[in-house]
């Protein structure tokens, strides 16, 4: 098992590149399905989650030429609608090929991702979704069995604010029968962009990035070439990881107009943030005051900066309050930040943090993905030597993470640990 040590104290100074982003690129990927012809994404990130769904999407019959960062899908017609257990276990996102396969196949067998360490997190709107579209659901056994001749546009109002239920149900709007309208649709950038590549593949769509998204079936998709965007979390964390080792780096590649909650929370806790379309550059001006926050979906502070935010906050002036209000069970590190002398409290869903001078270095486990990214941020301030454990969860969301901080000056390495049953 891979782990990661880091020698902290070390503030960070130069230049990385922010890769393409994950959360873009798992529906865009579903995409593919849309259509016959090739579809060629470039800029795409080399992560765990983004292979698991190339596998699943090459289980189905989908032929793949891939790249670390650009590939190429065909989705002939001779395609097996069937995601099976074993793939969709390891990652929620891949109900995402719900949509897809039903509006063009007429029919998909898609197990139910199930629980997941941050919450329940059920897909009751995505099916709820289909079935207005005049889809015969059924669960059998674990899995979605769905099937529809053809999905008839209509108007669907989720009650939560759901990002992938918002994209699977626009992918199979896109090729059903009249206009579907989504009320209180996700506003998130990565909605957005799966939508501007819909467009260029022909769909009709209008109102993305606003809670009302309004989409007009077509016949056909036809094939095209997009660049996927860059990821605003990864940038979000390598801007914190700068801000609470009191350093200063240039961000390449980095959208700043889809972080603004995330760089208002920066600049209110003492960091110095300029940017133009292509760049972000963030130097700490002095102390570290710490931000109190709450999450909630996009345009609002993103759930997935939560835990960054909270390791920079352990270590800053007075005491902050990080409230979470998208995922009931995403305060797993708390724990694991406390082994590092963090002063924190939960309370109901509401973490109280108290600054204290210094963290010292310990081993600590990472839970889930973002979790992960807070302690090695955790880590990275740290007195001595921190150890994280179970990284495979970083590898899911983070290219390159450990070469990205040692070439800013971070003292980082990876190491495999023998594991003895
Ligand atoms: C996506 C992101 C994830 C991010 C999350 C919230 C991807 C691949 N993942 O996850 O990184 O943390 O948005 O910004 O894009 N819900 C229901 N019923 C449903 C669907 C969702 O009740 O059918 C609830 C969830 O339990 C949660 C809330 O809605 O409380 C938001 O979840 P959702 O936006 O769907 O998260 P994901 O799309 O899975």
């Amino acid at each position: 098992m891979d782990q990661l040590v880091i020698h902290g104290g070390v503030p960070l100074k130069g230049e990385v590149f922010i890769s393409g982003a994950k959360n873009a690129a798992l529906p865009l990927l579903c995409a593919s399905l849309l259509t016959s012809e090739v579809i060629a994404f470039t800029n795409l990130p080399d992560l765990k989650d983004v292979n698991t769904l190339i596998q699943l999407l090459m289980s189905m019959g989908v032929q793949v030429e891939h790249q670390k960062n650009s590939i190429r899908l065909s989705s002939t017609s001779d395609i097996n609608s069937f995601a099976s257990y074993e793939l969709v276990k390891t990652m929620r996102a891949s109900v995402l090929v719900l949509g897809p396969l039903l509006t063009r196949f007429g029919s998909a067998k898609v197990s139910l991702p199930g629980g997941c360490a941050i919450g329940e997190r059920p897909v009751d709107l995505h099916i709820k979704g289909l079935q207005a579209m005049g889809a015969h659901i059924d669960i059998e056994q674990g899995y979605i069995v769905a099937h529809a001749k053809k999905l008839i546009g209509t108007r669907i109002f989720m009650d939560t604010v759901t990002v992938t239920g918002t994209e699977n149900l626009m992918m199979a709007a896109v090729l059903a029968e009249g206009t579907t309208v989504l009320e209180n649709a996700a506003r998130e950038p990565e909605v957005v962009d799966l939508a501007s590549c819909l467009i260029k593949m022909g769909a009709k769509i209008k109102g993305h990035g606003s809670d009302v998204i309004t989409i007009e079936g077509v016949k056909n998709l036809t094939g095209t070439d997009y660049s996927i965007m860059p990821d605003r979390i990864e940038t979000g964390t390598f801007l914190v990881a700068a801000a609470a080792t009191g350093g200063e780096i240039l961000l390449r590649g980095a959208r700043a107009r889809s972080l603004d909650a995330v760089l208002d929370k920066l600049a209110e806790a003492n960091a110095f943030i300029e940017h133009n379309d292509e760049s972000i550059k963030i130097r700490m001006k002095g102390t570290n005051h710490g931000v109190s926050l709450r999450t909630a979906p996009y345009p609002a502070f993103p759930t997935d900066m939560q835990a960054q935010f909270m390791a920079m906050n352990a270590v800053a002036d007075g005491t902050t309050v990080v409230t979470e209000t998208i995922f009931e069970n995403r305060f797993m590190h708390v724990q694991e930040l406390r082994r590092l002398g963090a002063n924190i409290e939960v309370e109901g869903n509401s973490a109280i943090i108290r600054g204290v001078s210094k963290l010292d270095g310990a081993t600590v486990m990472a839970t889930d993905l973002r979790a992960s990214a807070s302690l090695v941020i955790a880590g990275l301030i740290a007195q001595g030597e921190t150890v994280v454990d179970r990284i495979y969860h970083l590898d899911r969301g983070y290219e390159r993470i450990e070469e990205k901080l040692s070439n800013l000056g971070a003292n980082i390495k990876r190491q495999t640990t023998e594991v003895h049953s």
